[in-house]
This record gives structure tokens, sequence and C-alpha cells, in this order.
């Protein structure tokens, strides 16, 4: 069985297919790359995963349970986290609270969260930032605090999006360590990058959408050649990179 399974989900804006019947598996313990162009629906999937957006049509099973239609907290109870493309920390609170936020998914006591959030912190190598504004972190430390509120809360599932956009080298291989490290820790991963150097390499599956559509679903070396996907998205972006090098 699936750790996640998406049947012919389909979101529409009015006439606008954001979602158009697509379907996916994300086995435990897998990272799967969510790929395509700006606008091909993968943020929408996400939303509607994790019960931000209601879906207009098909069905979503976590742990072969049909959590179709459940309020986005819900869902974070049933164990799938994720992060927002465009940061949403609590600026004005500590990292340390920022963390804690997430850790009150899984219990009421706040002696309890801050001893979860001081783990998170260490863990995602935020310990030295712990009592900073989370406002003044830098972007890629900002990034990094989205991916631990989202961790604190615990999830079987942890979808990204866009963690890495707007780092620089050294700052995105510091942030594949960490996915790494959260899919060794036991946590599933379904990843929305467009750094190919960095999905090809992660991914044990690579899904690929296109105006709303899956159009490919394929291990990272065969995505990369097939010519959907190449005509689509992945066009000089990964080959001529490739040639450069
Ligand atoms: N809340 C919304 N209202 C109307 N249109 C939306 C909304 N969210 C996304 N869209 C549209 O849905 C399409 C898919 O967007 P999105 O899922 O953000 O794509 P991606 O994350 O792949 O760049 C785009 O055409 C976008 O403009
Ligand atoms: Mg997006």
């Amino acid at each position: 069985m699936a750790l996640l399974e998406v049947k012919e989900l389909t979101k529409n804006f009015g006439g606008l297919m954001a979602n158009d019947h697509i379907d996916l598996q994300v086995n435990e313990g897998e990272i799967v790359g969510l790929i395509g162009p700006n606008g091909a629906g993968k943020t929408t999937l996400f939303n509607c995963i994790a019960g931000f957006y209601p879906v207009s049509g098909g069905k979503v099973f976590f742990k072969g349970e049909d959590i179709t239609g459940l309020l986005s907290n819900e869902v974070c109870l049933k164990g799938i986290a994720r992060t927002f493309q465009i940061v949403r920390v609590f600026k004005d609170l500590p990292v340390l609270d920022n963390i804690m936020v997430g850790a009150f998914n899984r219990t009421h006591s706040t002696a309890r969260a801050r001893k979860k959030a001081l783990e998170v912190l260490e863990f995602c190598g935020l310990m030295g930032k712990k009592n900073l504004l989370a406002g003044g972190l830098t972007i890629a430390n900002k990034k990094r605090l989205e991916v631990a509120k989202a961790f604190a809360t615990e999830p079987a599932l942890l979808m990204l999006d866009e963690a890495m956009a707007g780092l620089n080298q050294t700052e995105t291989a510091e942030a594949v360590e960490l996915v790494k490290k959260i899919r060794k820790s036991g946590v599933t991963v379904l990843l929305v990058e467009h750094v190919m150097e960095v999905v090809m390499p992660i991914s044990n599956r690579v899904v690929v959408l296109d105006y709303g559509r899956k159009i490919a679903e394929d291990t990272p070396e065969r995505v990369i050649h097939n010519e959907e996907v190449i005509k689509a998205y992945l066009g000089d972006k990964y080959h001529a990179s490739r040639r450069a090098n």
C-alpha cells in the first residue's frame, strides 16, 4: 500500500484546470520529486493534498484512509506536513517559538512542545539561531526554519515546496543534506524543486506536471530523456548545463 495515493485529483479555478485528473503515489521511505514549469499546478496539488484547498474532484488517500476534504489541521494530525513556497515564518517570534508552533501539533503541553522544538532545532542545524527573531534570518535560514516548523509536527510525509529556491550553491548543498537526513529519520518526502541537479540525485522517482496534467512519472534517469518532458520543461535547462560541465 502506498503511503500517499492521489486518484484523479482535479482542481479548477473557474475555467482554469490547475490540476487535471492527477494520479500520484508516494511509497513509504521514498523521496519523490515533483517538477514542471511555473504554473503547472505543483503548489495547487500540495494545497489540495494538505487540505488548504477543497478539491474539485478525485480523492486523496493517506495510509489507506480517505482524507479528501479534511481541513489542513486535520490533515497535519494525520501525518502530512508541508512547507510554503513563500515562507510563512512568524517573523516577530523567536526561532524556537516558531518551531514550537509546529510541535504543538502533537501536544498541548508547553514543556513538551519546547523539548520537541529544541530537538528539532538541533536536528535542523538552527540551535545557534534559537533566540533570534525569525524575521531577521537570512533567506536560507528562513527556508530552513520553514522546514523545521513542518518537521516539528512529526509528519510521516513532508511536502517541500521550493524549499531551496533562492539559495546559493553552498546553502543548497546544506539544504539537500537536511532533506536526506529527514528521509533517514523515517520521513517520506515529496519535493517540488526547479534545480534539476538537486532533484535528480536525491529522488527515487520523479513526477512531471504540465498545464495541470501529469505527463511523466519515472526514475530520474528515464525522466531526463523523456521527449515530452524535455519539450515541456527541461529543454536546455538540464542537458545544456550538463554539457557545460
Ligand atoms: N488561488 C488561486 N486562484 C486562481 N488561480 C490560481 C490559484 N492558485 C493557483 N492558480 C493558478 O493555477 C495554476 C497553477 O498554479 P500553481 O499550482 O501555483 O503552479 P506551480 O506551483 O506549478 O507554479 C496557475 O495558472 C495559477 O495561476
Ligand atoms: Mg509553485
